[in-house]
């Protein structure tokens, strides 16, 4: 374990006691109290090691290292925010990892007498609401950056109790008007799945993300007395929206090969009014329909809307679907995976080819500049949840092959 390993995990410990939880875990939901703890804490830690902080419009916050003045900007990055009793490792290891690495980067060039001399210089992004638990959808701040959703609109959208994504950034004090391009793109994030640590590999090379069909329902029924309304006179809406949910796993079981898994679910799913002796008027429930062909995707889907249509006839309910979140199976940049896999080698770490279930900022951003998705191991692949965890031995071996890394980027290696 060197200097460099020791500052790194006891940073990771101090930025853990944000919003930390009973069970180990973290509850930073975009813009809260202790999100906006954390996002201070990280300011004053980089300010610390010279790097300048800025926020744009939606509250990424821009921690930036000049090496070069006057040279392009390459960015690496993640988020601090987490689900509602998260793990302490899902977006905020990577962010922490970048500025650790890009300090390890200004040093190494600063040995070599090559500090003016870089390429670029680089910048550290938290993209703000990757999760997408209190603001909907999830990965917000990257999809502003690359053109995805505008900015007005993410500036309204509201959490359950109607406060902005506007009001919410301005009472922790995180938002600005700042803008900056780049030219490409580096994250490191666990992996939240166990194909690392079941092949006993340090580092996933990331080399396309899974397609993605999100939904999210209405079922529309109408309230009613749980004993005195008859069975033939009800329009359960409960009814409709448990069999949609028990749908999406059977599709996901019919439509799965050998060569192409279709996983489904529903993770939210709120009920009105929610009252014992009532039948229910209304539920909201978001569907997710993932796979790695789009072809599988397009009739696992296909399959979705057939159920919903048969399920609005047998539950006496209209089911109305509202907004989407959408993402296809997409390659990762080639070159981009060779270069990591070299610096892997150069440091002696065991890696392996792997796709992403799971959205990450990257995923929007390939779609912009040539981008880099690295992994490190999951233990049981434990993710969402307070149990989350990735050693310390697997976290460092992560932070040494992003320094590895952008250490040939900003040199040029990647993009000109
Ligand atoms: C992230 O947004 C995910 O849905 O995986
Ligand atoms: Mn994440
Ligand atoms: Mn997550």
């Amino acid at each position: 374990m060197t200097s460099h390993h020791a500052a790194f995990l006891a940073d990771f410990v101090s930025m853990s006691s944000h919003g930390a939880t009973q069970g180990g875990g973290v509850d930073r939901q975009a813009a809260t109290v202790a999100d906006g703890q954390n996002r201070n804490w990280f300011r004053g830690l980089v300010e610390g090691h010279g790097f300048g902080v800025h926020y744009d419009v939606v509250g990424n916050q821009y921690s930036m290292l000049e090496l070069t003045p006057g040279a392009p900007w390459i960015a690496v990055g993640s988020h601090l925010d987490s689900q509602p009793l998260g793990g302490r490792f899902d977006g905020a290891y990577g962010v922490l990892a970048g500025a650790h690495a890009a300090k390890r980067v200004q040093e190494k060039l600063a040995a070599a007498g090559e500090e003016s001399s870089a390429k670029f210089n680089i910048v550290v992004i938290n993209w703000f609401n990757e999760e997408g638990c209190r603001f909907k959808p999830s990965m917000m701040g990257s999809s502003v950056y690359t053109g995805k959703l505008s900015a007005a609109q993410v500036l309204e959208t509201t959490d359950p109790h109607g406060v902005s994504v506007r009001e919410a950034l301005e009472s922790i004090g995180t938002i600005g008007d700042f803008e900056l391009p780049v030219s490409a793109y580096v994250e490191i994030h666990i992996e939240q799945g166990r194909s690392l640590e079941d092949r006993g590999l340090a580092i996933g090379l990331v080399e396309s993300t899974w397609g993605a069909n999100k939904y999210e329902f209405v079922v529309h029924g109408d309230q009613a007395h749980t004993g005195a309304t008859i069975i033939a006179d009800r329009q359960d809406a409960l009814l409709g929206a448990s069999a949609l949910v028990v749908a999406a796993r059977e599709i996901a079981l019919e439509h799965s090969t050998d060569q192409h898994m279709v996983i489904t679910s529903c993770g939210e799913f709120n009920v009105f009014p929610n009252s014992p002796v009532v039948v229910a008027s209304r539920v909201n429930l978001l569907v997710d329909v993932r796979s790695t062909d789009p072809d599988v995707l397009a009739a696992a889907d296909a399959a979705l809307h057939a159920r919903v249509a048969e399920i609005e006839k047998m539950a006496n309910v209209r089911i109305e679907r509202g907004a989407e979140h959408v993402w296809g199976a997409k390659a990762y940049d080639q070159a981009g995976l060779k270069l990591a896999a070299e610096a892997a080698d150069t440091l002696g770490l065991s890696h392996g080819v792997v796709r992403t279930l799971a959205g990450h900022d990257s995923t929007n951003m390939k779609d912009l500049v040539p981008t880099i998705m690295l992994f490190v191991p999951s233990v049981e692949g434990i993710s969402h949840n307070e149990r989350e965890l990735t050693s310390d031995n697997d976290m460092v071996a992560g932070v040494d092959l992003l320094t590895e890394v952008l250490l040939r980027v900003v040199r040029g290696e990647f993009v000109a």
